[in-house]
């Protein structure tokens, strides 16, 4: 499938930080703040994902965690057709931030591969930064829509009542999606779902991880997805708040900077 906004031929290659060099701490904190994404290798066991993810985050456990704290994400043949479950199949996932259904997901999100899929099963990321842009262009209206408060539900019934674009008090910007069976819109977004999902979709860059790599990435500012998959894909997943300050949600592109406007305090 063409990918017109793949701005590089390699993405892992383009994000990659050596785990080796010295400092590496200072290196992926001045990446995250940047880009808000590093890729990552030479993590070929549970216990050396752990052990590095301990060193950049507090890790937060949640619903699907085990008790060292990572989630194994495989197809698990258990909940093939549950809502919000989907992780734990082989099919297809919509570009989504994690745990967009709770008031304040994890601000990082590490994702290691175990065991690469027999077919498919390549993680889809997209930068936030970009869809932002993409909906201030052509006019403003689908940007500052969904920037309007309480615009969007997601979750089950204990989800969360938020909105797509978070403009923070520093103008800074938050992103928070899921395009599945969980989410419910106001009438106020609902015309701009197809340029939103379109947008998070065309900007996806393609990750086809071998054991030991991974990502880890801004979950207020990167989307992520897969696509579905054949055989014992397995990876390891850390969900926590980074160790490092870390300002709110992400610097907005010139061109898409909103009129003086605050949708949430942060
Ligand atoms: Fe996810």
């Amino acid at each position: 499938m063409r990918r017109p906004h793949q701005p590089y031929a390699d993405a892992f290659a383009h994000h990659r930080i050596d785990l080796m060099v010295p400092s590496v701490e200072a290196a992926i904190a001045a990446q995250l703040r940047d880009m808000g994404l590093v890729t990552l290798d030479g993590l070929t066991s549970r216990d050396a994902v752990l052990a590095f993810a301990t060193r950049i985050m507090h890790l937060v456990p949640h619903r699907d965690s085990d008790s060292d704290g990572l989630t194994t994400i495989r197809d698990t043949r258990r909940h093939p057709h549950r809502a919000g479950f989907a992780g734990f199949g082989h099919g297809e996932l919509a570009p989504h931030t994690e745990r967009s259904g709770t008031p304040n997901p994890p601000r990082l999100m590490l994702l290691v591969c175990g065991q690469a899929a027999v077919t498919g099963g390549e993680s889809l990321l997209t930068d936030g930064q970009a869809v932002h842009t993409d909906l201030f262009l052509g006019g403003q209206e689908a940007g500052l829509a969904l920037a309007q408060p309480r615009t969007a539900f997601f979750g089950a019934g204990d989800g969360h009542t938020t909105q797509v674009f978070t403009v923070h008090r520093s103008q800074r910007v938050s992103v928070r999606l899921r395009l599945d069976r969980l989410a419910r819109w106001s009438p106020i977004v609902q015309p701009h779902l197809p340029q939103l999902r379109t947008a998070a979709v065309s900007h996806q860059i393609t990750l086809a991880l071998a054991p030991g790599q991974g990502y880890l990435l801004d979950n207020e500012r990167w989307l992520h997805a897969r696509r579905a998959f054949t055989g014992d894909r397995l990876c390891w997943r850390a969900l926590g708040n980074p160790r490092i300050p870390m300002t709110r949600g992400f610097a907005p592109a010139p061109e898409a900077v909103p009129p003086a406007m605050l949708s949430e305090a942060g």
